[in-house]
């Protein structure tokens, strides 16, 4: 059921203070009213998605209470809940990656003039999507949006699919030979000229055992010359510092609620690049990467675990 184009009616507000985004919004297909994204919040009482779990907490949704969304339950509020008696600033470490991948996706559009990019976990749709930015810019741009929660799969089929030039495809980006041979990426995107690769706060939900940085030196293998990584992770820098010790804290917390959440070192992080060469001002806190202004304040604790890079394949 959750496979299928589903419509919705949401309208959202810019981010701040965790305000209310989706003014309102009913799911429906075929007029089955599937679940409320609204002021309300999703209903308790409402029929959902039966691929829907709304006993365990999900990353997607849990991201997007974060950054003030609406689409959660229960279980993701008690999640929301532990993490900020840790430290009420975690939306600040939200909000840093989220604000990281709209301005790479403006340096991409406008600076190399990327016009088609894979955006591997896109998370629940939000303020300012990866289209909306990049077709601001570039309104040719070609976007195929990846996930595989199904609440994001239903509301990225409804939101992100928002003209001919957006995608969404229902994959595990921990296989890049079969999220690379889906119909729509092979569609969709054109392998024989530059694209961009986003794994924006991904990562960090793929464990060593999975090893992120062999599934990496797969995916940039597959890139056509000329095309860019962006990659934003959890950032540990494991040095005794009060900042190590919170990100511990936010990786047990995490881990124990959603079960994935790993905060790597500064070099690990590097290493996921394999070797490319990195865009200025190179790996740093997301916050300090090209911000849109002067710094009005320090940095808080929680923002200097949010990095993120970018990078060019020669
Ligand atoms: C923290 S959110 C980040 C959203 C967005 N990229 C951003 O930076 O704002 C992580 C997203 O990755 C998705 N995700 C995690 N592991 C995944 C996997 N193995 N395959 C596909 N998506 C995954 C989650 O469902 C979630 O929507």
């Amino acid at each position: 059921m959750v496979g299928s184009r589903v419509t919705a009616f949401v309208a959202y507000d810019s981010f701040g203070g965790g305000g209310a985004r989706a003014k309102a919004g009913v799911f429906k297909r075929e007029g089955v009213v599937l679940g409320m994204s609204a002021v309300d919040g999703i209903s308790a009482d409402e029929p959902v998605p039966p691929t829907i779990d709304t006993t365990k907490p999900s990353i997607a949704r849990v991201y997007d209470m974060f950054l003030g969304g609406k689409d959660h339950y229960e279980v993701d509020r008690e999640v929301y809940r532990r993490t900020m008696e840790i430290s009420p600033e975690v939306p600040l470490l939200t909000r840093a990656f989220r604000q990281w991948l709209i301005r790479v996706v403006r340096f991409l559009a406008s600076g190399p003039g990327i016009d088609q990019i894979l955006d591997c976990g896109s998370g629940l749709p939000t303020a300012e999507n990866t289209h909306q930015v990049a077709q601001r810019v570039r309104p040719e741009t070609t976007v195929v949006y990846v996930d595989n929660d199904p609440m994001v799969i239903a509301h990225g089929r409804a939101l992100l699919e928002e003209n001919d030039r957006t995608h969404f495809v229902d994959a595990d980006l921990r296989d890049p030979e079969a999220l690379l041979a889906h119909p729509a990426v092979t569609r969709y995107l054109d392998m024989n000229r530059p694209l961009a690769l986003m794994q924006c706060a991904t990562l960090h939900h793929v464990s060593d055992e999975d090893n992120p940085g062999e599934l990496m030196a797969r995916y940039i293998e597959a890139l056509p010359s000329g095309s860019y990584v962006a990659i934003s992770h959890f950032c540990d820098p494991a040095d005794g510092s009060e900042m190590s010790e919170l990100a511990r804290m936010l990786e047990t917390n995490l881990r124990n609620a959603v079960g994935s959440g790993w905060c790597r070192t500064y070099s690990q992080i590097e290493s996921l690049f394999c070797g490319l060469e990195l865009v200025e001002p190179g790996l740093v806190p997301a916050a300090d990467w090209w911000p849109d202004g002067p710094r009005v304040r320090p940095l808080s604790a929680v923002e200097h675990i949010a990095y993120g890079a970018v990078a060019r394949k020669p």
